[in-house]
């Protein structure tokens, strides 16, 4: 399965950070927010990789993440011109998807909780699978109603009446379906491919998994000046307290073997003497024992 992700937007909600760098570079406690989406989908074994972004920020994503060569992955970059949609983002990467299946997470989301989505990418054969997380806020997403039997059955897209408490987190698994359909889309009144309305044809069509992510299931979301400090502070209670990173690509592709022991203590050695460096190299160690 290939994956795309996508960190465009003006982030014009954490304005004034987002003058000089993209939302999706600023620092979630101890390393760039894009860090967290991209490690995600490692963990679910992506190798694959399009990340969408404006053509102002662009650049510095691929500074800051090359070619992925050095983590076992290969990483296109491509340009979206103009917010006008997140499932525009199909449309830009429609070569890079060719005939295969593909993830799309959204650059400002941060999940953390062993295995949640291993099942979901595991049992994957087709249409689309999204997931349901309990909030309290749900009028602020995409909000999925079930009925008795746990079937979707409606999505909308920031209600002002939410017909549930589930929210939908942005990480979606689409078959290859997924570009004729938003190419038969209309922008929605805010003028925007909505992201919603793909997900609402696959329900249509009776191909829409809904995955419900149990409570002790963490997702962030880092939009705003409260809630990017929120979660650096729930980045940094968890790795505190259990010596381990959230967020750590290179730990992520080596447990997924894409890369080796020595290649990453290879990785290791070229950064600056810094905790980041210290933590991978203990990864290394201990894999060695
Ligand atoms: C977008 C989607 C929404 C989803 C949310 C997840 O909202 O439109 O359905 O629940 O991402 O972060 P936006 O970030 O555009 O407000």
């Amino acid at each position: 399965m290939k994956g795309i992700i996508l960190a465009g937007g003006a982030g014009s909600r954490l304005f004034p950070l987002t003058l000089v760098a993209s939302k999706q570079l600023q620092p979630v406690y101890d390393k760039p927010m894009v860090y967290y989406a991209l490690t995600t989908l490692i963990e679910n074994g992506v190798r694959e990789f399009c990340l969408i972004s404006t053509p102002r920020d662009l650049p510095r994503f691929r500074q800051l993440l090359g070619t992925g060569a050095s983590w076992g992955l290969s990483i296109d970059y491509r340009e979206q011109a103009r917010p006008a949609g997140i499932a525009q983002a199909f449309l830009i990467a429609e070569s890079f998807i060719g005939g295969d299946p593909v993830t799309l997470i959204l650059g400002d989301n941060i999940f953390y909780g062993a295995d949640s989505f291993k099942r979901a990418f595991a049992e994957f054969q087709g249409g689309a699978s999204i997931f349901g997380y309990r909030v309290t806020d749900p009028d602020r997403y995409g909000v999925v109603e079930f009925d008795e039997t746990g079937r979707a059955v409606s999505i909308e897209e920031k209600p002002k009446a939410p017909r549930s408490n589930y929210a939908v987190p942005g990480l979606y698994l689409y078959d290859n379906q997924v570009v004729e359909t938003t190419r038969n889309l209309r922008p929605s009144a805010r003028g925007e491919l909505e992201i919603t309305d793909v997900n609402i044809a696959y329900m249509r069509r009776g191909q829409l998994r809904v995955h419900k992510l149990s409570r002790g299931f963490a997702w962030l979301d880092a939009g705003t000046s409260s809630s990017l400090h929120e979660a650096s502070a729930y980045v940094q209670t968890i790795e505190k307290r259990q010596g381990i990173k959230i967020g750590c690509p290179e730990e992520a592709a080596f447990r997924r073997g894409f890369v080796g022991r020595e290649d990453l203590e290879k990785l290791a050695g070229r950064m600056p003497n810094c905790e980041y460096r210290d933590y991978l190299l203990r990864v290394v160690a201990e894999a060695g024992r």
